[in-house]
């Protein structure tokens, strides 16, 4: 499945648009570039899941940042600066997949060994300054069916 975005709003649309789907223990790994939408992205299933307002931005100075009050929590991880965090700071992320919330990833391929082997798995590429890609593939059959073929509002 691939999704093609021509601006920030509409990335933050299928973000929303996945955040209906969204069950507790999910795990969704989003790799690509920098600026390629991952943080908006998440400001979007943020807004899916009723996150109250206060804008998600990216964990740069923190591995994961927890956003409680939506329908279910929501756990923001963003592994770009892992290589400057001490070791034992990675070891808690795998607790949060055991919690009641969803666990969104940034830079997941950055950590792989530490995926559930099920997961949905995001795949962001800059096509032009405006439009992204986004592929989305269902590892495991938890995840079969989470991606809809039409992403409307
Ligand atoms: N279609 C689009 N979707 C998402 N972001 C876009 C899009 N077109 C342009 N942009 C810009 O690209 C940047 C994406 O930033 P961000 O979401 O923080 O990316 P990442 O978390 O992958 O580094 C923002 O500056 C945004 O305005
Ligand atoms: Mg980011």
């Amino acid at each position: 499945m691939e999704w093609i975005s021509s601006s920030p709003d509409e990335t933050r649309r299928l973000g929303r648009k996945l955040a209906e789907d969204l069950k507790p223990q999910d795990v969704i790994a989003l790799t690509g570039e920098i600026g390629s939408g991952k943080t908006t992205f998440v400001q979007g299933i943020a807004e899916g899941l009723g996150v109250p307002s206060g804008r998600v931005a990216s964990p740069s100075f923190v591995l994961i940042r927890e956003y409680h009050g939506g329908r279910i929590p929501l756990y923001h991880a963003d592994l770009y600066r892992l290589n400057a965090l001490p070791e034992a700071q990675t070891l808690g992320l795998e607790e949060y997949f055991e919690q009641g919330g969803v666990t969104v990833i940034e830079w997941a391929d950055r950590l792989p060994d530490l995926l559930p082997l099920e997961h949905l798995e995001i795949r962001f590429e800059v096509v032009d300054p405006e439009r992204r890609s986004l592929r989305v593939m269902p590892l495991g059959s938890r995840y079969e069916g989470r991606a809809h073929e039409a992403p409307g509002d």
